[in-house]
């Protein structure tokens, strides 16, 4: 496994690959888990290069807090990936990335934008934006690799691609949970054994809003009673608990044929913001 550092080792060596490799690319902030593992075994099942970055990008935290507690297990990490048979690791400085000037470029792509994740981080997707054309005008992947846990992103992500790099392919993976239900994620670190327990609650909810949402239970009165039933304890401080439609993120109040739905939910448990979705599936 080869480790980069800076931009101009890395392209040295994509340039001496990239026309006899096909290139698959699966951007992280680290602190691996299952969920970045299974998209680096997708990547390697569809191309004869993986490249994978490691870099906790500062323009996308608008809280200072959650950047200085984001957890960070590079030596770990870098086992993982080379257990894991990852060719490529890119793992730059600020700096390498932004030069001197380390701000998010301002984005307008609408409402997908601005709603939920957008709402409660401000400039949050800016900062996924800035970073994610840096790190794809670096590596030159033919296509790239991100988790649905992160459902808006990978909408804003495939609004980047369409408008900047068209012949990227954008792979949207399922979310990989723990065996009772909990949604893999870095974060996850930062829960106390109690609180990784109570935050299966998330998932319960979303499931059980689904459940009585296709038994037709007005959309409202079904989240409303899941997060009481699941998520009503002082420990959770919900952001949002929505039904979307996937198209557009925008809020339903209605089921309507040919649609595609998810359940969205932000939650603080404890110290700890916890984000997750569920398709609607029909049964
Ligand atoms: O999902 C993440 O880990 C980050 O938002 C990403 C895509 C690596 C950009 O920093």
């Amino acid at each position: 496994m080869f480790v980069f550092t800076t931009v101009n080792d890395l392209q040295h060596f994509i340039s001496s690959h990239a026309s006899k490799h096909r290139i698959g690319f699966v951007p992280t902030m680290g602190a691996l888990h299952a969920g970045h593992l299974s998209l680096i075994n997708a990547s390697k099942h569809n191309h004869e290069l993986t490249v994978c970055s490691i870099f906790v990008n500062p323009t996308q935290f608008n809280n200072p807090s959650d950047l200085e507690k984001y957890p960070r297990t590079l030596s770990q990490d870098l086992k993982l990936l080379a257990e894991t048979g990852c060719d490529v690791v890119f793992t730059p400085e600020p700096e390498q990335l932004y030069g001197s000037d380390i701000q998010a470029q301002i984005y307008d792509y609408g409402e997908i934008m601005n709603s939920f994740e957008g709402a409660f981080r401000p400039g949050h997707f800016n900062g996924v934006i800035t970073v994610v054309k840096k790190l794809f005008e670096a590596v030159k992947p033919d296509a790239a690799y991100f988790g649905s846990k992160d459902l808006q992103q990978c909408m804003v992500v495939s609004q980047l691609i369409k408008r900047e790099f068209p012949n990227l392919k954008l792979h949207i993976m399922p979310t990989i949970r723990e065996e009772n239900g909990l949604a893999m994620s870095s974060r996850n670190t930062r829960l106390s054994d109690t609180e990784k327990i109570l935050a299966t609650g998330l998932y319960k909810a979303m499931n059980n809003a689904a459940e009585n949402i296709k038994n037709e239970v007005d959309i409202n009165a079904a989240i409303n009673a899941a997060a009481y039933k699941y998520l009503n304890n002082p420990l959770f401080k919900i952001e949002y608990f929505n039904l979307i439609n996937t198209e557009n993120f925008n809020v339903a109040n209605a089921i309507q044929p040919n649609c595609n739905y998810a359940i969205i939910i932000a939650c603080w448990c404890g110290e700890v913001r916890l984000i997750d979705n569920l398709p609607l599936v029909e049964t």
